[in-house]
């Protein structure tokens, strides 16, 4: 087959799509013909040799696809050949087939276009086990979700507004409308407005229930700050630094907690849960149409470079998807 290989870290051009040795499904494995695949800022990270994938997955990036099921695996019984499906990936999406566990594998939901389908898994199982199974969001109450332009704020956002919470999310201006449209009650330009200031200001002083966080270090003690009593921080993304302090006694005043997350390198049982989750909880509300997959460009699998220089601008909304030709 072909994949998208990276013979040696750099810039977008160090990704190579080359032909590869065939992957064969291990036991409890399922084998995907994959049709596309979408960017996460993650992959712009291995590209540059900076997140090396875990051990024992794919040296090939791509943590999610969608496609259909061309073999099974010895002891796989719930998936059929041909079947529709799109799967969380700990690597090797940006390919012709990847091998995948059977429990990180989803049906394509009805209602959603095949293509389209491949941006769904990496974003519903991040903020579904951030914001509501580590974070318990519950309906009338507050988020802040920072970076509400990114794969993964525009799914939380819709999450958020299916279940009920007021969305609050940062994101520079010119992405604004579209996040209200999307379900944000208020958007806040981070790069001329305090985020605390006009999280408190939009809830009447209270302060945001869950924040959703993917700068890091750079926010942490804002974010504290915005929080309300009784507040959860997740932090997802070290966008803006790793090392940050924590002012304690104003967390303990909240009765607040700080929680930090990464999907990719959870052992294979707890994502085969988190995806059981979001198949029961988050696909029926993509079916009723409540969430949609946001796709801000389609390119050719063989022009993933193209896609990273986009995400890299840091300009896509949404999410850039990968076909296959
Ligand atoms: N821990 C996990 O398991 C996990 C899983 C998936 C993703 N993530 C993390 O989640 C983040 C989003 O991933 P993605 O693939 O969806 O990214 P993405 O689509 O590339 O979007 C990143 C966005 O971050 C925004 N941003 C940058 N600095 C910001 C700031 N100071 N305040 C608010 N927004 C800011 C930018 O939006 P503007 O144009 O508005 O500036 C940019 O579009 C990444 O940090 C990623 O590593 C973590």
């Amino acid at each position: 087959m072909r994949a998208i290989t990276i013979p040696e870290p750099g810039g977008p051009d160090a990704l190579v799509w080359a032909e590869v040795p065939d992957p064969e499904p291990a036991p409890g494995e399922v084998l995907i013909d994959v049709r596309a695949s979408a960017v996460n800022r993650a992959d712009l990270l291995q590209r540059q040799g900076h997140y090396p994938p875990p051990k024992g997955a794919s040296a090939y990036p791509g943590l999610e696809c969608a496609g259909v099921v061309a073999a099974l695996g010895a002891g796989v019984t719930d998936w059929e050949v041909g079947a529709p499906v799109c799967a969380l990936l700990a690597g090797g999406g940006y390919a012709e087939q990847v091998a995948v566990p059977a429990g990180q594998v989803l049906p394509v939901p009805d209602g959603v276009d095949p293509v389209d389908a491949a941006a769904l898994p990496e974003v519903a199982c991040t903020v579904w086990s951030n914001v509501v199974r580590q974070a318990g969001l519950t309906h009338g109450e507050t988020v802040l979700v920072h970076g509400g332009g990114s794969g993964i704020g525009t799914f939380a956002i819709q999450l958020g507004a299916a279940l009920g919470a007021t969305v609050v999310v940062t994101a520079r201006a010119a992405k604004h409308a579209r996040l209200r449209d999307l379900g944000a009650a208020h958007t806040i330009d981070y790069t001329d407005r305090d985020f605390v200031e006009e999280t408190r200001r939009v809830t009447d002083g209270r302060g945001a229930d869950v924040i959703l966080d993917i700068v890091g270090a750079a926010y942490l003690g804002r974010n504290v700050s915005a929080l309300a009593t009784g507040g959860r921080l997740v932090v997802i993304g070290m966008q803006g630094g790793r090392k940050g302090e924590l002012d304690l006694a104003a967390l303990l005043a909240k009765q607040g907690s700080v929680a930090a997350t990464a999907l990719r390198s959870r052992p294979v049982e707890q994502k085969a849960m988190i995806v059981r989750g979001v198949r029961d909880q988050v696909w029926p509300l993509v079916e009723s149409g409540a969430i949609r997959p946001v796709v801000h460009e389609r390119l050719p699998m063989e022009r993933a470079a193209d896609a990273h220089r986009l995400v890299e601008t840091g300009d896509h909304l949404g999410k850039v998807v990968l076909v296959r030709g």
